[in-house]
């Protein structure tokens, strides 16, 4: 009867425990939205009138960023499949009405399956990638 009873509470227990379990991974990896702090927003982009950043962030982009954001930026890299949550659309007008400081700043941070890019490119190439995400909302 004892043993009965101990293995009846293993089973309860192990049942909660995967519920809990699932329940939290369905937590994290809900999209939480992404506030950067509002001090970046009076970040301006130092090559805004430079012609030439927007072609050299496209050739950043497509190297760094197109296996998860897609060639075009639409979020439909042929990594996107695997990661959660999905990469951001860049067209959108979501990403397109976020300031320049605060896609910088983003992408100098990195969160969830997208790394920080702070070590891996320099300023400069940072802002170049901001000056080619401002043309992916132009095309449309
Ligand atoms: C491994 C896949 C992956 C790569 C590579 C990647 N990203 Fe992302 N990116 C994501 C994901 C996933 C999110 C959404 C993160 C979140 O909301 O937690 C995201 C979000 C962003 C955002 C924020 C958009 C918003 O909603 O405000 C920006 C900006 C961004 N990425 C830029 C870049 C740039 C620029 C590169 C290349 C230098 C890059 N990403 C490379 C996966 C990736």
């Amino acid at each position: 009867m004892k043993k009965e009873r101990n293995c009846l509470s293993v089973i309860t227990l192990s049942l909660v425990l995967t519920l809990f379990c699932n329940y939290a991974i369905a937590q994290s990896s809900k999209a939480k939205p992404w506030i950067p702090p509002t001090s970046v927003n009076q970040l301006k982009n130092p090559l805004a009138q430079d012609a030439a950043a927007p072609k050299e962030g496209k050739k950043l982009y497509i190297t760094y960023c197109a296996p998860c954001h897609g060639n075009s930026g639409k979020g439909d890299g042929i990594a996107s499949a695997a990661v959660n949550p999905k990469p951001a659309d860049h067209t959108s007008v979501a990403v397109q009405s976020e300031t320049d400081g605060a896609l910088f700043w983003k992408m100098t941070e990195g969160r969830g399956p997208m790394i920080s890019y702070k070590q891996l490119l320099t300023e400069t190439q940072r802002w170049q990638l901001i000056s080619f995400i401002r043309t992916l909302g132009k095309k449309k």
